[in-house]
């Protein structure tokens, strides 16, 4: 992965080309040994101006003419594009595949970018409103805290953590250790979350390559197997839900992977869930069952999600400190995990890492995809 954060002197091309061609070299191959690429990417269009990108990838990669495919499911892109590189395998349609995940979002204002985020949502009945993507998480933790109990203080413990996990990552947006003061005396942005509860604004690209593990064992000495591959659909519109302090699609595609895996949450060492909000982290360790419903903020204010707890939790940092550059995240969780499970994750490593879970939602819950992942 290229560092998250922004970048002023590297253009789209660049940065999508600095992890590809370190992934590639990771694996082992050459360039015209890979058969597919897919990319996830959620909105260079409005972003940058550039559609087409899958082409400008694989001509500025040096792909030509393999087949390189665009995936887009808003802040699921990555994830999905991960998915999709994996059935490519596991079909044995291709044995080499290239994924990636890129975006590059700081060229706009944060008004412009919010509202083009704002399309992951429902445009008619939700952004045109007004509703944001902070407003919209904001609905959600409000009926958390409502149902549940979950406090602000608990929320801060989320943006806490990640940011000390941050400090260890020389690859994450932002390296600072903050208080659960500074969090909540920060500016509010929708109430009850403020600017330490939200995940910025970044530039950057990560990238895996996917092979058979029989084949992959070939090529390098530690690779990772993914063991399950799970994605699931809810309603778009945040007011179409059963329930707003949950997000069912993360309880389906959990349920299915991990079937798939033949594993249980319980057996999780290290997991990279979808905090592009603080109250995001939350539901997510509770719909992946990591923890009881109504006990993820408790839990994360007690320090049993860091470094060294019962299950550790956005060891890179996370969205809120590593950096969302909306179409890379899903990819860069694999990254991470990927490091975690090698015992190569220097700084921040969990101790014997054999099993690591990525959550990656798209808009406020309407994708989920759930990939778990193991020591070969
Ligand atoms: C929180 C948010 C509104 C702040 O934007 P902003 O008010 O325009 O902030 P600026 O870009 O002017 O940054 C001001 C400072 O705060 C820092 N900062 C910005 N966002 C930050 C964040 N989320 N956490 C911590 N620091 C942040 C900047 O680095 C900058 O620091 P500096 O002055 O030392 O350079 C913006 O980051 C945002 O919209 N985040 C949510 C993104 C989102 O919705 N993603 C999709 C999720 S589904």
């Amino acid at each position: 992965m290229t560092k998250f954060g922004e970048h002023w002197e590297k253009g789209f091309r660049d940065l999508v080309i600095d992890a590809g061609i370190k992934a590639i070299g990771d694996a082992g191959l050459q360039g015209n040994e890979i058969s597919a690429g897919y990319v996830g990417n959620m909105a260079s269009g409005s972003l940058i101006g550039q559609e087409h990108v899958a082409a400008l990838i694989a001509d500025h990669m040096g792909l030509n003419p393999i087949p390189v495919t665009r995936v887009e499911a808003a802040c699921a892109s990555g994830g999905v594009a991960l998915r999709q590189g994996y059935m490519a395998v596991a079909s044995g349609m291709h044995d080499f595949v290239v994924v990636g995940g890129v975006e590059k979002m700081n060229d706009l204002d944060t008004n412009e970018v919010s509202q083009i985020l704002g399309g992951a949502g429902d445009q008619e009945w939700e952004l045109f409103m007004g509703a944001t993507f902070p407003g919209l998480y904001a609905l959600m933790a409000k009926r958390h805290m409502h149902e549940y109990g979950t406090t602000e203080e608990m929320l801060a413990a989320v943006a806490v953590k990640n940011h000390e996990h941050g400090s260890r990552n020389p690859y994450a947006q932002f390296q600072n250790k903050i208080t659960i003061d500074m969090v909540l005396k920060s500016k509010v942005v929708a109430d009850p979350l403020k600017m330490f509860d939200c995940s910025p604004i970044t530039d950057g690209a990560a990238a895996v390559v996917l092979a058979p593990v029989e084949i992959a064992k070939k090529y390098q000495e530690q690779p990772i197997e993914i063991v399950a591959s799970a994605q699931a659909s809810d309603t778009i519109a945040l007011h179409s839900r059963e329930k707003l302090s949950e997000i069912k699609a993360t309880q389906i595609a959990a349920k299915r992977a991990y079937e798939m895996a033949k594993i249980g949450p319980k057996d999780v060492d290290v997991a990279e869930v979808h905090d592009c909000f603080t109250i995001a982290e939350i539901m997510a360790i509770e719909d992946l069952g990591l923890f009881r419903k109504g006990e993820g903020g408790k839990a994360t204010l007690e320090g049993r999600t860091g470094l060294g707890g019962e299950v550790a939790i956005n060891t890179s940092g996370g969205l809120k400190a590593a950096g969302h550059p909306v179409g890379a995240t899903g990819v860069k969780q694999a990254v991470e995990l990927t490091w975690q499970l090698r015992g190569k994750a220097e700084g921040r490593q969990v101790a014997d890492a054999e099993i690591g879970l990525a959550q990656n939602v798209g808009g406020s819950g309407a994708t989920s995809v759930v990939h778990i992942f193991k020591r070969v």
